[in-house]
């Protein structure tokens, strides 16, 4: 088979940890990064859009060095020349880095017709990011939840059971991940652990069964928010304003600082038209009081990455 001339890919946005689900749960969300890729003699990057004028543009984008990865694992040699159209916000917590790291696994994976399974891209992206849950919603859409046999990491994904969309308090403050990993204690007290299953399986069941007083009663963490909250003052704040507009629950979306609620329908057409209308009371409310966050409705993406060659 002869490798494809351009290869272009649409990767979604994610929310990860949905509360109690830290490092398991991922939430695909219809807001989406645009990478083309085309064979070239060494790497050169555009990017517009988000992250313009501040990502990498050589060699050492992540979205090259996913690409560098799938070469290195079928001991292909080359370079490509790469256009990104980003809209998802960088490093505040909807998954930025995991869509640049998928984006470019499959960029890599058409250019050098490598023939890698989605499973195995899955094991590389995990790899890449240092944890699965935005790699793993981004990737296979839906909901998602990873967890490890020994070093390998594994997913499943979840169809949410009903309607189901977003709201998000994107804040004008970038948070890295590392950042807000660090904040995290070596161990949490057992009792804490133990809230956290109860909790989890309630948002997995939610999601899964379409059942918003489960998710409400889900969305509620003990082992990584309350150490986070130092680092991001309004999240308790956003929260609160996020559920008493009408989101079913919030939570801190990935390691933050944008903070995401839930909102359920009978369809996700519907769920999203609920959405903006919390979104514009949330807006309303955050504005008088807090003015660095922006309030935005956004769908929930169920198909993934998806992927399109030519040539
Ligand atoms: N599970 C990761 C964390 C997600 O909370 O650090 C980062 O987006």
């Amino acid at each position: 088979m002869t490798a494809p001339v351009t290869v272009r890919v649409r990767v979604p946005a994610s929310s990860a940890n949905l509360g109690p689900g830290y490092d398991a749960f991922g939430l695909a969300l219809a807001l989406y990064d645009d990478f083309e890729a085309v064979h070239a003699d060494a790497w050169f990057l555009e990017v517009s859009g988000e992250g313009a004028g501040e990502l990498r543009t050589d060699g050492d984008n992540e979205v090259a060095r996913a690409i560098q990865r799938v070469f290195a694992e079928v001991g292909y040699t080359g370079a490509a020349r790469i256009r990104c159209e980003n809209a998802i916000p960088v490093g505040r917590g909807l998954g930025s880095s995991a869509a640049a790291i998928v984006g470019g696994l499959l960029l890599g994976n058409e250019l050098a017709d490598a023939g890698l399974s989605n499973e195995r891209l899955f094991e590389l992206g995990a790899e890449l990011e240092g944890h699965p849950d935005n790699v793993a919603a981004a990737l296979f859409g839906g909901f998602t939840v990873c967890w490890r046999d020994g070093d390998t990491p594994r997913v499943r994904r979840i169809e949410p059971g009903g309607g189901l969309a977003a709201v998000v308090a994107l804040s004008d403050a970038v948070l890295p991940t590392s950042e807000a990993r660090q904040a995290l204690p070596e161990t949490v007290p057992h009792e804490d652990a133990a809230a956290n299953v109860a909790r989890a399986s309630l948002v997995a069941l939610g999601v899964a069964l379409g059942d918003e007083p489960m998710l409400s009663a889900g969305l509620h963490d003990r082992i990584h928010e309350p150490y986070r909250a130092a680092l991001i003052p309004d999240m308790a704040e956003i929260r609160d304003v996020l559920v008493s507009s009408g989101a079913c629950g919030a939570a801190l979306s990935g390691a933050g600082p944008t903070v995401i609620g839930l909102v359920s329908g009978a369809t996700d057409d519907d769920a999203l038209v609920r959405a903006r209308g919390v979104a514009d009371t949330a807006h309303a409310r955050i504005v008088a009081t807090s003015g660095n966050r922006r309030i935005m409705a956004v769908g929930v993406e169920r198909v993934g990455t998806q992927i399109v060659c030519e040539g």
